[in-house]
């Protein structure tokens, strides 16, 4: 039993708001690049709304995997409805997967490492799936996010930490999707802590992105709305290259990096 296994329909939900369709998941997606003919793995894939945005832009695989086994219920019901050939898979990467795939991605998911250990675990993980020259995107809670808790209310989610941002400092986020409420528990860790994970595991780079937000959506709903967030995000995108890839051949880069 996870904290997530009866929140498949909320991370649903989740992904329709404003600030993860139009900035996190139009960052994400833009950072991807051409995805046709590409062999994605989605780490943590929650409810598969990556998984499923991914497959609608043409990659020929998507390997989602979760530890939860509720996610990946909800998420195998809605490709048993829809039927975009997404395979979900409950528990960590099959053997026989590794170094299949040309980009790993894991949205949220470095902050739920509740050790050093299992936060280089992921990273491995991530590294080990990859092909020579395949890129892992992955999202962490960001070193500059603000600590009044009540900043993101506005995008629909509280975020509060009682302790200072040090290597595994709890951190609550607190989701409001109408009237439902849900609390989940994170780590924080510091840029460098996650870029010795990922210097550990293999990568060769890893390039800190800023958010950016869809044209149509600044114009939907005015800068103003989109400003504090893109001043003080909560997360930050980092892309790990594996070697072999001349693509993301820059040195590693820290927060104040951006894309
Ligand atoms: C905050 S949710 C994000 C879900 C999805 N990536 C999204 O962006 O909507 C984090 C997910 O990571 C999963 N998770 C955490 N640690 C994991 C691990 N070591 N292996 C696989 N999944 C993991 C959780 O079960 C949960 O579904």
């Amino acid at each position: 039993m996870t904290q997530f296994d009866e929140l498949g329909r909320m991370y649903d939900d989740s992904a329709e708001l404003p600030w993860r369709k139009h900035m996190e998941m139009f960052t994400v997606l833009k950072l991807m690049g051409d995805l046709t003919d590409a062999a994605v793995l989605d780490i943590g894939c929650g409810s598969g709304a990556y998984a499923r945005a991914i497959r609608a832009r043409g990659a020929k695989r998507v390997l989602a995997l979760d530890e939860s086994e509720g996610m990946i219920a909800h998420a195998l019901a809605r490709e048993r409805d829809e039927r975009l050939g997404i395979e979900y898979l409950c528990g960590p990467l099959p053997e026989a997967e590794r170094g299949r795939f040309d980009i790993v991605l894991a949205v949220y998911v470095l902050p739920y490492a509740t050790t050093v250990e299992q936060l280089s675990a992921m990273c491995q993980s991530a590294f080990t799936a990859l092909r020579p020259g395949g890129r892992f995107i992955t999202l962490v809670l960001h070193p500059h996010s603000t600590d009044e808790p009540d900043y993101y209310r506005r995008y629909g989610f509280r975020l509060f930490s009682d302790h200072p941002e040090v290597d595994g400092a709890p951190v609550t986020l607190e989701l409001q999707l109408g009237d439902h409420r849900v609390t989940v528990s994170a780590r924080y860790w510091t840029p460098h802590t996650v870029e010795e994970a990922m210097r550990t595991a293999g990568f060769r780079t890893a390039v800190w992105h800023r958010h950016d937000v869809d044209p149509d959506a600044v114009a939907e709903h005015g800068e103003e709305y989109w400003r504090p967030y893109l001043d003080r995000p909560h997360a930050a995108i980092i892309e790990c290259g594996k070697a072999g890839d001349a693509k993301a051949a820059t040195a590693p880069g820290g927060p104040e990096v951006t894309g």
